[in-house]
C-alpha cells in the first residue's frame, strides 16, 4: 500500500506511522508585522489578521493564478476614525523602516473626472503634460511598496475605471512619457467609508454608546460589514468588487479601546509637556469624564483629540502662560463636576525640581539643534562682495 494511499484515507483514530502532527511554526516575519500593528492599532485585531493573512498568500505567490497583478488587492471597509489610513501607514512603515515605499492618494481630490490626468500625466501637446504624474514608479515599483487609494468613494467613474485595470492588468502606462508603471510589487489598498450614513443609522438606532459591552461591539462589527459591503455593491460594478481580494471590516471603537487610544495620546502630549518640565496624571474620574464626552462611534477617535485639546491642552497652556503652574511641575488633574470655579476639571500642581532640570535640558537642546544649521551656514555664507555673482547664478538656473 503506497504512503500516498494510506494519506488519502486515514480513519478517525489512526494517524499513519511516520505523520507528524503541523502546529504553527515562529518562523513567519509577517507575525512580527503583526504584532506590530496590533500595538498600534487598538481593537481592530480581526481586521489585522485578514491583512496579515492576505499578505501572506500574496507572499507565496497564491494569487489566484494570476501574477500580472499587485501582490494584493484590499479594501479596507468601515466608519470614520477607526483606524484605517492608520493601519495602511504604520504597515508601510514596517515593511519600509528606513522610509520610501508608501504612496498616498487622496481620492477627494479626483472628484473631476479630466484631474485623473494628475495621477497618469497628460499627454504630449496638453495642458500640464510638464507635471510628474502622481503615480510615482519610482515609489510604486519597490519591493513590497504600499499604494493607499484613500476614501475611493469620493472619486470618479475615471478614477474607479484606473483602479480596475491596476486590479486586473497590475500596469499602467503613464500618458506623459508612455512610460508604463508596474503595480506587481504593490500592496495595494483602497479604503472607504461608503455606507457611513447607514451605519451612523444602525448605531443610533443600536444605542451603541460608551460602556456597550465587548459582544454587542462584536455583533455590531459584523452588522457595519453587512452594512458596508451592501453600499459597497450598490456602488460598484460586481466586476470591480470582484477584483479585490479581501473585503475587510474595520469595527465600531468600544470605550475599552477608546480608553487605550487615550492613554496612548495622553503619552503622546506629556512627551511635549516635558518640554516645559510638566507631567501631567489624569485621575481616573476625569479620564472617564473626557471619554464620555469625546466618545462617539459614528466618529471613532477623531473627537477625543480635539477634546484632549480642550480640556486638557488649552487649561494647561492657559495655566502655564499666566504662571498659575510653573515650569517643572508635577499636575494632577481631577474631575470635580463643574463644582469649582463653574469648572468641570480642575488642575493641581506640585513643584519638581527633576521636572524642572529636565524640561530646560530640553529646550536648550532643542535652542542647540536650531542654532547649528544657522552657523554652518555662516560659515558658508558668501562674503558681500559675492552676492552679485550668487544671485547670477540662480538667474541662470532660473532661464536653463
Ligand atoms: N483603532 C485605533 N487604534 C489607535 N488609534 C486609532 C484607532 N483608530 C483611530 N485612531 C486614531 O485616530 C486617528 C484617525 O484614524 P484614521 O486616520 O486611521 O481613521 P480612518 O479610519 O482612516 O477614518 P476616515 O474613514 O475618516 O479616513 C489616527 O491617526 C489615530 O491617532
Ligand atoms: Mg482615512
Amino acid at each position: 500500500m503506497s504512503t500516498a494511499h494510506q494519506f488519502a484515507t486515514p480513519s478517525n483514530d489512526t494517524i499513519p506511522e511516520g505523520m507528524q502532527l503541523a502546529t504553527r511554526g515562529t518562523a513567519n516575519p509577517l507575525d512580527e508585522i503583526e504584532q506590530d500593528l496590533r500595538s498600534a492599532i487598538f481593537g481592530q485585531n480581526r481586521a489585522i489578521e485578514s491583512v496579515i493573512r492576505a499578505m501572506n498568500r500574496a507572499r507565496f505567490g497564491f494569487a489566484a493564478g494570476n501574477r500580472n497583478r499587485p501582490l494584493v488587492n484590499l479594501m479596507f471597509l468601515g466608519p470614520t476614525g477607526v483606524g484605517k489610513s492608520e493601519c495602511a501607514k504604520r504597515l508601510a512603515q514596517r515593511l519600509h523602516p528606513a522610509g520610501g515605499g508608501f504612496l498616498k492618494i487622496d481620492c477627494s481630490l479626483f472628484s473631476q473626472g479630466h484631474e485623473v490626468s494628475a495621477l497618469v500625466g497628460a499627454p504630449p501637446s496638453y495642458v500640464g503634460r510638464d507635471q510628474k504624474p502622481l503615480l510615482d514608479p519610482d515609489i510604486i515599483e519597490m519591493e513590497n511598496s504600499v499604494v493607499l487609494f484613500d476614501e475611493i468613494e469620493k472619486g470618479t467613474a475615471e478614477l474607479w475605471n484606473l483602479l480596475l485595470q491596476i486590479m486586473e492588468d497590475g500596469e499602467v502606462t503613464l500618458l506623459n512619457s508612455a512610460r508604463t508603471v508596474s503595480f506587481r510589487n504593490c500592496i495595494l489598498i483602497m479604503t472607504t467609508n461608503v455606507g457611513a450614513k447607514e451605519m451612523v443609522d444602525y448605531l443610533d438606532k443600536r444605542n451603541i454608546g460608551f460602556k456597550s459591552t465587548r459582544q454587542d461591539m462584536e455583533a455590531t462589527g459584523q452588522q457595519i460589514y453587512q452594512i458596508g459591503f451592501e453600499a459597497l455593491q450598490r456602488h460598484f460594478r460586481p466586476e470591480w468588487i470582484n477584483r479585490i481580494d479581501e473585503i475587510i471590516a474595520f469595527r465600531p471603537l468600544s470605550s475599552a479601546t477608546m480608553s487605550r487610544i487615550f492613554d496612548r495620546m495622553l503619552d503622546e502630549a506629556n512627551e511635549q509637556y516635558l518640554n516645559y518640565g510638566i507631567k501631567v496624571l489624569i485621575s481616573e474620574a476625569s479620564k472617564d469624564h473626557i471619554l464620555r464626552k469625546g466618545y462617539n462611534p459614528t466618529f471613532g477617535a477623531r473627537p477625543l483629540r480635539a477634546r484632549m485639546l480642550k480640556d486638557i491642552d488649552a487649561p494647561l497652556a492657559d495655566l502655564l502662560a499666566s504662571g498659575g503652574i510653573p515650569q517643572g511641575s508635577k499636575v494632577l488633574v481631577v474631575y470635580n463636576g463643574g463644582d469649582v470655579y463653574g469648572e468641570e476639571l480642575s488642575f493641581y500642581y506640585e513643584r519638581d525640581n527633576d521636572l524642572e532640570s529636565l524640561g530646560r535640558k530640553r529646550r536648550e537642546a532643542v535652542q542647540q539643534a536650531v542654532k547649528r544649521p544657522v552657523a554652518q551656514q555662516d560659515t558658508k555664507a558668501p562674503a558681500p562682495s559675492q552676492g552679485p555673482a550668487m544671485a547670477k547664478t540662480i538667474d541662470n538656473a532660473g532661464r536653463r
